[in-house]
């Protein structure tokens, strides 16, 4: 029997396409260190996020394929992910590290742009990802609440704040500057400083997402947190209600504004079934985020139900996600961290799919 080629697997694999990038997975360069000792064959896909959706389909599909061809008795796949840096980030304050910001944004206030922010962001870590939250939200900053960490003083470390970790993410909060009882009132120049010592003067480390909580509405200081923060993408948070949809069209117009790719639609407490009868009520009414998404030609990242382990975990610091994890909200809040992860990637590789193809 005669031993498979590295070329035979090669255009094996090339027949894979991502779902999403639109081209094949050898083109694109995820197919890297692959061996082949007689029968065996091995290799990893490289991904470009670890929450990505298709990659348990995408390995048995590589596996099969492979496992087809003459002469191959076993196929070993390791499955990998190296999350592409954004392209928004290269013209503007770079923050050493950090590949992709995430703005979770939302035309008003309450509708759980800070829930979504931080089981988003806890998501995203659990999947694998190396992850960051930074609360911007100037008014009312209540991150270090949810995640239960308290509002101390995060360590200066060589002149640098050491960002607080907790549930498997790091945090820093405009909280850590200003008291929580002394709301901030800052405008123009004194909030450049401050937001500008947020992305300059933090450790991050090397981060693969920093999710960054921003303040509800679309007004100048909202503006301007969205032309200093370097971000890759925004979410917009809603809920299904048609007044809460207005303000949404108001926070799309501000990305716009500053040329920010909106990645798409969240809405939050889209419906709520009752415990003990299954019955689902549409509190506050049905359709508003698909009619959005369809309206603006975005895309509906996903629907959150109301529950109240949603708000007890934002109560105790414990997102919902781990408090939770077999809850519906918390699957809900896991999907759309990978539809988030999937759009960042789809951004991110948008100018140049062939920076990938180099590596083998
Ligand atoms: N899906 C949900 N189910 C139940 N409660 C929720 C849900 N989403 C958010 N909440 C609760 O609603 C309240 C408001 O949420 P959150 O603070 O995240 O909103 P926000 O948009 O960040 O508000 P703000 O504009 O004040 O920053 C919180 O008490 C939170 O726990
Ligand atoms: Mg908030």
């Amino acid at each position: 029997m005669s031993h498979v080629t590295e070329a035979a697997v090669r255009e094996a694999l090339g027949t894979i396409i991502d779902p999403d990038l639109r081209k094949d997975i050898v083109t694109l360069g995820f197919v890297r260190d692959l061996a082949i000792n007689e029968g065996d064959v091995s290799f990893r896909i490289v991904l470009t996020t670890p929450a990505c959706p298709v990659k348990e389909e995408m390995e048995s599909q590589a596996r099969e394929i492979v496992s087809g061809l003459d002469g191959v008795i076993n196929v070993n796949v390791t499955m990998d992910a190296e999350v592409p840096q954004g392209r928004g980030i290269k013209n503007n304050i770079a923050i050493p590290g950090v590949r992709n910001i995430i703005a979770v944004s939302s035309g008003k206030g309450g509708v759980g742009k800070s829930t979504v922010a931080v089981n988003l962001a806890v998501a995203l870590a659990a999947d694998g990802a190396k992850v960051g939250i930074m609360d911007a939200d100037v008014y009312g900053p209540n991150v270090p609440l949810m995640l239960g960490t308290g509002y101390d003083q995060p360590d200066v470390i060589d002149g640098q704040l050491k960002p607080i970790e907790a549930h498997g993410i790091k945090m820093i909060s405009m909280a850590v500057l200003v008291p929580p009882d002394k709301p901030m009132i800052l405008r123009g120049p004194m909030l450049h400083g401050v937001v500008r010592q947020f992305l300059t003067d933090v450790n991050w480390g090397e981060l693969d997402y920093l999710v960054v909580d921003m303040p509800p509405g679309t007004g100048d200081v909202q503006l301007s947190l969205a032309q200093l923060v370097p971000v890759q993408g925004a979410i917009l948070v809603t809920t299904p209600q048609e007044v809460s949809l207005s303000d949404v069209r108001r926070a799309i117009k501000m990305f716009e504004q500053v040329n920010i790719p909106v990645l798409g639609v969240v809405e939050n407490m889209s419906y709520f079934i009752a415990p003990d009868t299954g019955t689902k009520y549409e509190i506050f009414g049905k359709g508003g985020g698909q009619k959005l998404a369809d309206e603006y030609s975005l895309n509906l990242l996903g629907q959150v139900p109301l529950g109240m382990e949603v708000r007890e975990g934002g109560d105790n610091g414990i997102p919902v996600v781990i408090s939770a994890p077999d809850s519906p909200q918390a699957a809900a809040f896991r999907s759309t961290a990978e539809e988030v992860a999937r759009h960042v990637s789809i951004e991110a590789m948008k100018p140049e799919l062939v920076i990938m193809s180099r590596a083998n």
